[in-house]
């Protein structure tokens, strides 16, 4: 493994760094795997989870571009705007939120990441899941109509991934470059580093960091929507505007580095199967990590399957990204309870 001096564009710092990492003694003897989490849930505490590191280099650009209002779009319960609605506030800008939901007309309830939303002041503006398809035209409708006013908006696509807030996960990687030294033992040794994928960015980050920084490990994302053709597309597509745009002296090739590891996305985006549940519910209580119903939870129940299927197939150290999303397990507290009670 390698250090490496990059020149990025600035950032602020809002995520508490670097983030622990921490064994997972009792699921690592009963899958027969060395099994590490990276604590990423803990770059803060409603301010938490993997958009933070992509915000740190997003909103240093709004900054700079003298933007005095952020918008974003996300599903109804998106950590992505959650973490930009209260970034937002911290930095005394306002935020407008475009969330999906079926019934613009009947929103959901203020629960989990949307009553963090309101209290963090952000506008909501309920969309259709048609409408959504549409979400960039819609932004740039929004930031005109703001401009209008005589105010200027700054537009984030969904889940900050774009180059730069990939460049989020490419610092990510030198923490982990240490964290591979330090607590898994130097990296002589077959690893493998684990996230889930959901519109793309950690992914890219990773995959890039992992070449800038000669990292000795395997980089496999779970996707917890869509497919692996979706994902070798919008990763590879980050991971080339990121090299182009930074000056990126590494060698990608979107079939052969973008691994997805397919076939887990269940019910659907965002809804929950009793395993999935049963498996977050299980990281809880034998190990204290509370993983999220639509990310890190189906992301882990993909990387359990494998497991049983072969043991050895990440090879004898995995380190899981636990990209955050716990305020998400909220409004699934009517799916989880049974699971409780039957204990
Ligand atoms: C908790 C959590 N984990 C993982 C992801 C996926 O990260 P990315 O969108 O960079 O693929 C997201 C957001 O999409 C998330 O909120």
């Amino acid at each position: 493994m390698t250090t490496c001096s990059l020149s990025f564009p600035p950032q602020i710092h809002l995520a508490k760094l670097p983030t622990p990492v921490q064994p997972l003694r009792r699921l690592s003897e009963k899958y027969g795997v060395e099994l590490y989490v990276k604590r990423d849930d803990l770059t803060g505490i409603a301010l938490s989870g993997n958009k933070i590191r992509k915000l740190e280099f997003v909103l240093a650009d709004a900054l700079a571009q003298k933007a005095d209002t952020i918008i974003t779009c996300g599903g109804a319960q998106s950590n992505h705007c959650r973490a930009t609605a209260i970034a937002a506030a911290m930095l005394g800008l306002n935020c407008r939120l475009l969330l999906r939901t079926p019934d613009p007309a009947n929103p959901p309830p203020l629960e989990g990441n949307i009553l963090l939303d309101r209290m963090a002041g952000a506008d909501i503006v309920w969309v259709t899941p048609d409408e959504y398809k549409q979400r960039d035209e819609l932004m740039a409708r929004e930031a005109a109509s703001l401009q209008a006013s005589g105010r200027k908006a700054y537009t984030i696509p969904k889940g900050a991934s774009n180059a730069l807030g990939a460049l989020g996960y490419i610092r990510a990687m030198e923490e982990l470059v240490n964290d591979i030294t330090n607590t898994l033992g130097g990296g002589n040794r077959p690893c493998t580093i684990i996230n889930a994928a959901g519109s793309g960015g950690t992914s890219a980050g990773l995959i890039l960091g992992a070449k800038i920084f000669d990292v000795n490990a395997r980089i496999a994302a779970v996707n917890v929507r869509d497919d692996r053709a979706y994902f070798v597309q919008a990763i590879g597509d980050i991971c080339e505007q990121a090299i182009a745009d930074y000056h990126l002296d590494v060698h990608f090739n979107r079939q052969r580095d973008v691994e997805i590891i397919d076939g887990y996305v269940g019910l659907g985006y965002a809804l929950s199967q009793t395993e999935e549940l049963e498996l977050i519910c299980e990281v809880a209580r034998t190990e204290g990590v509370f993983l999220d119903p639509v990310y890190t939870g189906k992301a882990f129940f993909g990387m359990i399957q494998e497991l049983k299927r072969d043991p050895k197939c990440f090879g004898e150290q995995i380190i899981f990204l636990h990209t955050g999303g716990l305020f998400g397990l909220f409004p699934k507290a009517s799916q989880i309870s049974p699971l409780l009670e039957i204990r």
